[in-house]
């Protein structure tokens, strides 16, 4: 029985990877670069968080974990794709992800946007297959969720957001900003929450409180990837420290300042823990996933 959110996400890294291996093309697959370059994105060390929650909420309410490594990899690739392209020139211009140079600098500009597109594709695609076993039904409510998340409602739109604020301040800052995170963020990460619960035929109200959760914890993920921008250092965060100010992003600190960010994320998590109180099982890994988002050091 594992103690932590976590060390569970720890202990389900290598299976999660295994599935991803077993999942994308190989590198000597032609077109060659382009695969190489999508194996150098993924396997560059992700935290794999969104794989974590997925399991966890799946297996919480009663789902097998081979049903649900596959949706477990294809968020990965999704989230991997959001990331190589944050990462643009055109977008965050970004030299270093995951302890590496971004895919653009390692590779060239069209190999990063391709790349992104074939994590997309790909991760999509994967849903709509996989598992087998799972009816066809469900495959589509899975797609369907994960296809939603990133979607201009979701994450495309709040990085859209996100680069309009940055070169003119909106003028509700404060909802804006708070909009900008949930969808850029959050959307994907409450996606990797229901989706778990998908697989265990979770709908209705759980569903509901899952999306609610997965709100709150989105939120709290950005705040805390915020915070870590202005008070983390690169090599720990294996990515770009202090680009936010340079930027000029509206974001938790720039807004509220540092000790504001901190009471707001403080505020969150109590609104986060109050939805775990209302969840049936597994509420003892969700109360440690609550403390590591107020409190993560990369
Ligand atoms: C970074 O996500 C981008 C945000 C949504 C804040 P993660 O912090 O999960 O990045 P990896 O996957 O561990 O690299
Ligand atoms: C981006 O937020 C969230 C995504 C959808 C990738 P950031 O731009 O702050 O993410 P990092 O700090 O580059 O990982
Ligand atoms: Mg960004
Ligand atoms: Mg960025
Ligand atoms: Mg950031």
């Amino acid at each position: 029985m594992t103690a932590s959110f976590v060390e569970f996400a720890r202990a389900l890294r290598p299976e999660v990877e295994a599935e991803l291996d077993r999942r994308l093309p190989a590198r000597e697959e032609a077109p060659a670069v382009l695969h190489r370059a999508m194996r150098y994105s993924v396997f560059a060390g992700g935290k794999r968080v969104r794989p974590a929650l997925a399991v966890l909420v799946g297996e919480t309410f009663g789902a097998a974990r081979e049903l649900l490594l596959p949706g477990a990899a294809a968020l990965e690739m999704v989230h991997t794709f959001s990331l190589v392209h944050d990462d643009l020139p055109a977008l965050d211009d970004d030299d270093l992800r995951r302890g590496r140079p971004t895919v653009h600098r390692e590779f060239d500009e069209a190999t990063a946007v391709l790349v992104g597109d074939a994590l997309l594709n790909l991760g999509l695609h994967l849903l709509m297959e996989q598992p087998a076993a799972a009816p066809a039904q469900t495959r589509l409510r899975a797609a369907s969720l994960v296809a939603e998340a990133v979607g201009t409602f979701g994450m495309i739109g709040g990085q859209m957001a996100d680069l309009e604020a940055e070169a003119d301040w909106p003028a509700s800052p404060q909802d804006a900003l708070e909009a900008i995170h949930r969808r850029k963020t959050g959307a994907l990460l409450t996606a990797a929450l229901r989706l778990g619960g998908a697989y265990a035929g979770v709908d209705g109200a759980s569903d509901e409180l899952l999306a609610d959760l997965g709100g709150r914890l989105g939120l709290m993920f950005q705040i805390g990837d915020d915070l870590l921008d202005v008070e983390g250092d690169s090599a720990t965060l294996g990515k770009t420290a202090g680009k936010d100010e340079n930027a000029r992003k509206l974001t938790y600190p720039s807004l509220y300042g540092l000790d504001g960010s901190r009471r707001m994320l403080v505020e969150v998590k109590g609104e986060a823990l109050e939805l775990v109180a209302g969840l049936p099982r597994g509420l003892d890994l969700f109360t440690t996933l609550v403390e590591y988002l107020s409190n993560r050091d990369r």
